[in-house]
């Protein structure tokens, strides 16, 4: 299941090109400090938090490395969203043992979503594990390392109601200087029956919009260019001030996120597609620099299936979303998918359905899952995982197949025009090139010149793979 899940996603090519995202934690001189090596795994979330994390543990003195083997204390900060993502943490703890027999000293730490499912459990299945964190008991995690230092093991998975880290100025870690990730809100309330996200995260809860514009202002003056706003799912934020009745939306964060700097360049991710609303749609379009890109899982086309899922909307509901989405952004915008393959009794017709309902929305990417069955989530507790695994990867190579010839019909597209594009970076592939995303979150490769990482410039498109434009500078 590991490789198929986890490599074949369509966006690989493109993360590459702009860096591995932030794997391990910056380099400082740290003379007489401890230091800490953090790993993470999973979504946009996870690394976010480690960058929290990251802040914590500099305010208890830890310096931070990007080597294990400096480390005093490594903490992995772990996915549980599929089986495979268990069995990568799993086995690097494996590689761990080895360091670990070197300096007995040396302290391991799991955080984190499988932290959260397995708690002290972890302890008992790893021995190597000393400090179990879940993802609200952050805070905690110097007190947590003092005990683990003292000999004992240390736990603390107590999910939250109200932790946002809204007062928290995350460190940057592995950062290009020019994006970065912004947490808006935390946990999920949605019971989309195959996902243990609810179980490790916890009740949904928005952060104080103020401490939002700050961080992103903050991040303008520091140099960056680029925001993402994080959520589950973004399009519930909700932040009502004390004494008041009235209630930030999503839509109006974006706004005054927006409204920081003209250049400053606004993403977001995820939207549920029950819950974004053309207020949503009408903020993008009012703001040039709001990216004009959607994220919207649709986990199948198919309306028993997205029934047995607990998405609450259909098949239509979805379609009907994409042309909204069309009609006022234009045809243009982005928009990417997750989708499931081999969920719970799926038919061949109803995986038929997700085949055709991705033709009508030409989606600009996708990422692509094999169903994984999670222990304690509905969907384990109500329905047999009985679709044989060479099926379900049958039917994700055929997603994934065709999601690569619409990758690349829309890419195409794009041969010929001018696109703006914020630089992160060097290429990977020649340092003579240079790399950065559009509007669409594609990443265009183009010649060095004169330009530098966080320029905007303008890049006509001459050629295009599935994952990547190609281009040209020029003069605006
Ligand atoms: N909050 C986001 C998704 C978070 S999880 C949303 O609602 O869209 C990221 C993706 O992992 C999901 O969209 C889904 O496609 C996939 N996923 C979640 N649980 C899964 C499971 N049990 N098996 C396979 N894929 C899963
Ligand atoms: Fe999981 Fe559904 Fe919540 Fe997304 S919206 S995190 S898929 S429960
Ligand atoms: Fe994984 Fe937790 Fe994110 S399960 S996908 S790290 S919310």
């Amino acid at each position: 299941m590991e490789r198929i899940t986890e490599t074949l996603t369509i966006l690989t090519e493109a993360d590459k090109e702009a860096g591995d995202l932030p794997k391990v934690s910056e380099d400082e001189l740290a003379v007489g400090k401890k230091r800490l090596y953090i790993e993470s795994y999973g979504c946009q979330m996870n690394y976010s938090d480690s960058e929290i994390v990251a802040a914590v543990m500099r305010n208890a003195g830890f310096a931070t490395t990007s080597t294990a083997e400096e480390a005093d204390v490594i903490f992995l900060n772990t996915c549980a969203i599929r089986d495979n993502a268990e069995q990568k943490v799993r086995n690097r703890l494996k590689q761990l043992n080895g360091l670990k027999k070197r300096r007995p000293e040396l302290l391991v730490g799991m955080l984190g979503c499988m932290a959260e499912r397995l708690k002290a459990k972890l302890l008992e299945e790893e021995k190597i594990v000393d400090i179990v964190a879940g993802p609200d008991a952050y805070r905690d995690i110097p007190k947590l390392v003092e005990e683990a230092e003292s000999g004992q093991k240390a736990v603390n998975v107590f999910l939250s109601r109200e932790e946002t880290y809204a007062d928290i100025s995350p460190i940057r870690l592995n950062s290009n200087g020019v994006t970065a990730f912004i947490s808006i809100m935390r946990g999920c309330d949605n019971m989309c029956s195959f996902c243990v996200v609810p179980y490790t995260r916890g009740r949904e809860r928005s952060r104080d919009p103020h401490s939002i514009v700050r961080e992103a202002r903050d991040l303008f003056e520091a140099g960056y260019r680029e925001v993402t706003l994080l959520g589950q799912n973004v399009d519930s934020y909700k932040w009502t001030p004390e004494g008041s009745t009235e209630t930030v939306t999503f839509a109006q964060l974006l706004e005054s996120v927006a409204r920081v700097s003209p250049d400053l360049r606004i993403r977001f991710s995820t939207s549920h597609p029950k819950d974004i609303t053309d207020e949503v749609l009408y903020t993008m379009a009012k703001f040039d620099n709001i990216c004009k890109y959607i994220h919207l899982p649709a986990q199948s086309g198919n309306s028993r299936i997205l029934k047995l899922m607990n998405r609450t909307y259909d098949r239509e509901w979805y379609l009907r979303k994409i042309d909204r989405i069309r009609a006022v952004l234009g045809d243009d915008c982005g928009i990417s998918h997750d989708m499931i393959a081999g969920f719970c009794s799926e038919t061949e017709e109803e995986h038929q359905d997700t085949l055709s309902l991705m033709e009508y929305a030409r989606y600009d990417y996708g990422y692509m899952f094999a169903y994984s069955e999670r222990p304690g989530t509905p969907a384990a507790k109500k329905y047999a995982d009985d679709i044989p695994y060479d099926v379900k990867l049958r039917r994700l190579n055929e997603i994934i197949a065709l999601q690569q010839r619409l990758s690349l019909e829309r890419n195409r597209r794009h041969i010929g025009k001018v696109h703006r594009v914020l630089i992160e970076g060097t290429s990977k592939r020649s340092e003579d090139f240079l790399c950065g995303r559009n509007d669409q979150n594609k990443m265009v490769v183009f010649p060095k010149g004169r330009y530098a990482k966080g320029d905007y410039v303008n890049v006509l498109v001459t050629d295009c793979t599935a994952a990547t434009l190609l281009g040209e500078t020029v003069e605006s």
